[in-house]
């Protein structure tokens, strides 16, 4: 028996992330396997989803990054010390993005240093590694046309260049990560669930 069953999805918006953590869940079911939590980022507990919600919104002055860096981690830990650390041996835990989002969207989309993040990161004692990262590699036009009749949140309305930059940041990492699984999530949807599977599997019988 796995000791942590953590599984992470990543994407930018659009990417399909919540089609394919249902799937995931719909997949364990099958299998018998029920001790689920499923959670995102940012948010997933009562305090993280007001952060979410101050996160996503507009303002009429600028939002800056860094701000919104210390948000995010500041969500980020609620959800750690509140949901993530104590279950994470009893629970097979699905999550909607994870710290690998800070590092595509804070450091590709925003330009903040690593070097800040990776300060963060130990500041808030985040020493949980998903076992597994499904990152669907989406081109941003694609993924921003599939959104496009969404009221869409302060990201959502960034420009095409932005999440260009995001995407190339996560190609950048997960090029470089054996754990990170790159899924091409341009199109067929049925296609893409044949690779979850094949690697949820795996990990299953490994
Ligand atoms: P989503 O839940 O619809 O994916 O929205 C979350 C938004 O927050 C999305 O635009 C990506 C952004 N985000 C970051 O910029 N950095 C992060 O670390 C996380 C977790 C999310």
């Amino acid at each position: 028996m796995k000791l942590n069953k953590f599984i992470v999805v990543e994407g930018i918006d659009g990417s399909g992330k919540t089609t394919i953590c249902n799937y995931i869940i719909y997949l364990l079911k099958c299998w018998n396997i029920n001790n689920i939590i499923r959670t995102h980022e940012p948010g997933g507990t009562i305090l993280a989803e007001k952060i979410r919600n101050l996160i996503k919104n507009s303002y009429k002055e600028f939002f800056s990054y860094k701000t919104e860096l210390l948000l995010l981690y500041a969500a980020r830990l609620q959800l750690l010390d509140n949901i993530i650390k104590p279950n994470i041996k009893d629970y097979w835990i699905i999550s909607d993005r994870y710290d690998l989002s800070s590092y595509a969207y804070q450091i590709g989309g925003r330009g903040i240093q690593k070097k800040d993040i990776l300060f963060l990161q130990k500041f808030i004692n985040n020493n949980i590694i998903p076992n597994i990262v499904i990152y669907l590699d989406v081109n941003p036009l694609i993924g921003l046309q599939r959104i496009k009749n969404r009221n869409k949140d302060r990201i959502e309305k960034e420009s095409i260049k932005f999440f260009t930059n995001v995407r190339k940041y996560y190609l950048k990492i997960a090029n470089n990560n054996n754990m990170i699984k790159i899924i091409d999530a341009n199109n067929n949807l049925s296609n893409v669930k044949l690779l979850v599977k094949k690697i949820l599997f795996n990990f299953i019988k490994s």
